[in-house]
């Protein structure tokens, strides 16, 4: 309690330090402000949606001297297919969440217009599709009572959410929203059913995720609550790609042969002033510019990776920290042959372990890969990260003592096994961002907020779609105009409300 009052003390000196050193910029600096409105410079770091959307904002408002830096070999980032068993599948984002409602979004306007071939996930019958620890089916009545029990909980999640204080100082947990209702699953078919609902959207688990920002989700209750998995060849990241080659110089193969897009370019170290930036990246090359607009995940900001000279103010620092990165692991394994049920009503099955989160979650894929007998197997946070540190034929024996269990001893042996490692890896350091406990509005505005000249985008910058797709877009957007309005407009101040008012 102490420290949380002092941390806020000290934030609010900071802010209004920096507060001041923004209004003196103004006043004391017209020679570079002239300079920097005719022809800016800016860089941006990494090329995954937000980058890249960010970019093309930027272009379309006339800032076309800008340099993207990625640090892969790949534009799209955490959007990314992958050969496995001959086919391309996607270790990445794979949905477009939240279709089909009163709001249309923006992603699914754009796969529409690529004609990305897509599939509608049906959930209804999963209810008779859960297997037993040690064989055999639930039945379904069960499961549809503790499916049931959970939305009678968020439908009282959402009156109780509404009623809290907009700026989420008396935020709780959704575990605490359950131990309200008296409904803490406690049994294999409520956990998996917890489980199912809570953790396959968050990656976390329900102690960890704040009640006020996801009960309701905007997503769902703004785009519909619809989702539709994309199995494009193309992959899912050619969206990225299709909004890249609108302003960014193509070859008649339309590959991109633009000199602002930099690949396998790492950046170290970000120096700013109040006079501009200069990005080093891991090569050794210094890239100067008026401003720098950073979209790296939150995992990597939470790293050193990237060094800023000066540091990020103690505010800043602390609100990147307290967010969370979660995990979320696709495991594709392919089979010399199907011996799932297959049809309608049968996509999607859970396997209710007494061990919450082991290989729960599972999706045979015949509609979108016909012909490929690829299973889908879904694990996050602790799971994630333990199978990330172990061999593929250990997750792979593990998963075939699951699959026996549910089907059989006699079912064929594995004969491919992808596991994603995004945890591992130093550009991403996991896979999406979750809302936790303790951070209310106030924090979150934080993330969001430039330092000097440099900005910040990326789905966890999303106002209200972090951790999507659409959030990284969406952010991209708001970003570059922050960056706009300041460079035009000389209004450089980002408005951070007060805490608790
Ligand atoms: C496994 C998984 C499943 C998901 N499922 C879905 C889903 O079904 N639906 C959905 O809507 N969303 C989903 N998401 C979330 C969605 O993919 C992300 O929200 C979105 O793609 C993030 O875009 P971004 O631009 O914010 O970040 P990124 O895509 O991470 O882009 C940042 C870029 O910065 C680069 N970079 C990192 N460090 C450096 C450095 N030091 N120097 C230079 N470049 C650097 C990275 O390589 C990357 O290309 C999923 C994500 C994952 C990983
Ligand atoms: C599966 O569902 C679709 C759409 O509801 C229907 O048209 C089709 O006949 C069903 N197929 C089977 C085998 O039941
Ligand atoms: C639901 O799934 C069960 C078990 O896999 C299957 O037998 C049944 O036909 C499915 N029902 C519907 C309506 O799709």
């Amino acid at each position: 309690m102490k420290k949380e009052i002092m941390g806020r003390r000290v934030a609010i000196v900071v802010v209004s330090l920096v507060q001041s050193l923004l209004l003196l910029l103004l006043v004391l600096s017209p020679t570079t402000t002239t300079a920097t409105r005719t022809n800016p410079s800016v860089i941006i770091v990494g090329a995954g949606m937000s980058g890249i959307m960010a970019a093309k904002t930027l272009s379309d408002a006339g800032i076309t001297n800008i340099q993207i830096l990625e640090a892969t070999d790949h534009i799209g980032g955490r959007m990314h297919k992958v050969s496995f068993a001959g086919i391309n599948i996607e270790i990445g984002a794979n949905w477009v969440e939240g279709v089909n409602g009163k709001e249309v979004n923006p992603i699914w306007t754009l796969a529409n217009d690529l004609n990305l071939r897509n599939f509608f996930s049906d959930f209804d019958n999963v209810s008779s599709n859960c297997y037993k620890q040690g064989g055999g089916l639930h039945k379904s009545s069960v499961v549809e009572k503790a499916i049931e029990t959970v939305d009678e909980v968020n439908g009282f999640g959402e009156k109780l959410g509404a009623t809290l204080h907009p700026s989420g100082k008396d935020d709780i947990s959704v575990l605490t929203m359950q131990r309200l209702m008296n409904h803490v699953p406690s049994d294999p078919v409520g956990m998996v059913v917890d489980y199912y609902t809570s953790d396959y959207e968050f990656a976390e688990p329900p102690r960890v995720t704040s009640m006020q920002n996801t009960v309701p989700l905007a997503t769902f209750s703004n785009f519909g609550e619809d989702i539709y998995f994309v199995a494009d060849q193309r992959g899912y990241g050619s969206v990225v790609e299709h909004l890249a080659h609108q302003f960014l110089k193509t070859d008649k193969k339309s590959n991109i042969v633009d000199p602002r897009l930099m690949l396998n370019k790492v950046v170290r170290e970000i120096s700013y002033s109040k006079s501009g930036v200069t990005v080093m990246t891991e090569d050794g090359k210094k890239y100067e510019a008026d401003y720098v607009m950073v979209s790296v995940s939150i995992g990597v900001l939470q790293t050193h990776l990237i060094k800023f000279k000066p540091d990020l103010p103690h505010w800043k620092i602390l609100a990147l920290y307290q967010f969370d990165m979660a995990v979320y692991t696709k495991i594709f394994i392919k089979f010399p042959k199907t011996f799932w049920p297959t049809g309608n009503g049968t996509e999607f099955f859970l396997y209710a372990s007494e061990r919450r989160g082991y290989y729960p979650i599972w999706q045979q894929l015949e509609r979108q890969y016909p012909g490929a007998n690829v299973l889908l197997v879904t694990v996050t946070d602790e799971e994630s990260r333990r199978i990330e540190q172990q061999s593929n034929a250990a997750t792979k024996a593990e998963i075939m003592d699951v699959l026996r269990d549910m089907f059989g001893k006699n079912i064929p042996e594995a004969t491919d096994i992808l596991v994603p490692r995004w945890w591992s890896d130093r550009f991403y350091k996991g896979t999406f961002s979750n809302w936790p406990i303790g951070v209310n509005r106030y924090e979150f505005d934080q993330i969001r907020a430039p330092v000097d000249r440099v900005y910040f985008t990326g789905e966890h910058t999303s106002e209200y779609y972090n951790g999507y797709v659409h959030g990284a877009y969406l952010a991209g957007i708001d970003s570059a105009n922050m960056m706009i309005k300041c460079i035009k407009k000389g209004m450089c101040k980002f408005h951070i409300p007060a805490k608790y008012t």
